[in-house]
């Protein structure tokens, strides 16, 4: 499954216009303000373009970050300055191995949806363990799942059309599969964009793994981390039956 977690060119050249749309409202005050509050290094797994790393080094943080998709860190790479390049790496958080420990690691933005098996999942979890300080945190998030979705699937729509520059338009749709024994919904994103000469379309299909309460606590709890809390929004508050995300905070 590996291989469906790397993101296509053609993805990633969309994400920053799509997410920092629909996203970057929702969740970047919280995680910036927890790098802000943090005086050693910052990894963040699944740094993708940079939606919150450019902000957090602009402020001055000691943040690192790492990326499985190559088309993803090469846009990161090209918006930040060169001799901040090697705080980049490209590797997969299986197999995350850095000479430096932190006090802070986030995977924000559903990172751990590309992690399929239990077996990926723990090793993740334990590689952060070992890269986290003794006062290490770690936060990521997850979607809730919506039993409804995942019951009906979601038939193909138009979710975001935009423009990717003045005067050029591009539209996404999206559409998903639930696969409830394996916990997946198998996503196809379609992107539609138009150029000086054409109209172009291409599609990438992907599994992501849905995640519940209990067995977030009982995979942490199959960690060398420990669970500090699962929060129910990015304002702070408890889970609740309004709770569209999951933001689960771990210590070493
Ligand atoms: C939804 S994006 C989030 C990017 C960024 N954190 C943000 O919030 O905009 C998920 C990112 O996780 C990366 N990813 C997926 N599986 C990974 C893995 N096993 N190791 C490292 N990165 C991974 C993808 O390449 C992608 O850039």
């Amino acid at each position: 499954m590996k291989e469906n977690s790397i993101y296509p060119a053609f993805i990633a050249r969309f994400y920053n216009n799509i997410y920092e749309h629909v996203r970057t409202g929702i969740d970047t005050e919280f995680y910036l303000q927890k790098i802000k509050n943090t005086k050693g290094p910052v990894l963040e797994l699944g740094v993708g373009t940079g939606r919150f790393f450019i902000e957090a080094l602009k402020n001055g943080a000691d943040i690192y970050g790492i990326d499985i998709s190559p088309s993803m860190i090469e846009i990161l790479r090209n918006r930040i300055p060169a001799k901040e390049r090697k705080r980049v790496t490209l590797m997969d958080a299986a197999r995350l191995n850095l000479p430096v420990k932190f006090d802070l690691i986030i995977a924000p933005f559903r990172v751990f949806s590309h992690l399929i098996s239990v077996d990926q999942q723990l090793k993740v979890l334990n590689h952060i363990y070992t890269h986290l300080t003794k006062e290490g945190i770690f936060i990521f998030d997850l979607f809730i799942p919506d039993p409804k979705v995942l019951a009906d699937g979601i038939p193909e729509h138009i979710d975001f059309e935009g423009e990717y520059k003045p005067g050029k338009k591009f539209k996404r749709l999206i559409s998903a599969k639930p696969d409830i024994i394996n916990q997946i919904s198998q996503v196809t994103m379609k992107i539609i964009w138009e150029d000086e000469v054409k109209e172009n379309s291409e599609e990438w299909s992907f599994p992501m793994r849905f995640y519940y309460r209990y067995e977030l606590e009982h995979l942490i709890s199959l960690s060398k981390l420990k669970l500090v809390e699962i929060l129910g929004d990015f304002s702070g508050n408890k889970l609740n039956p309004e709770s569209k995300d999951f933001i689960v905070i771990c210590k070493r």
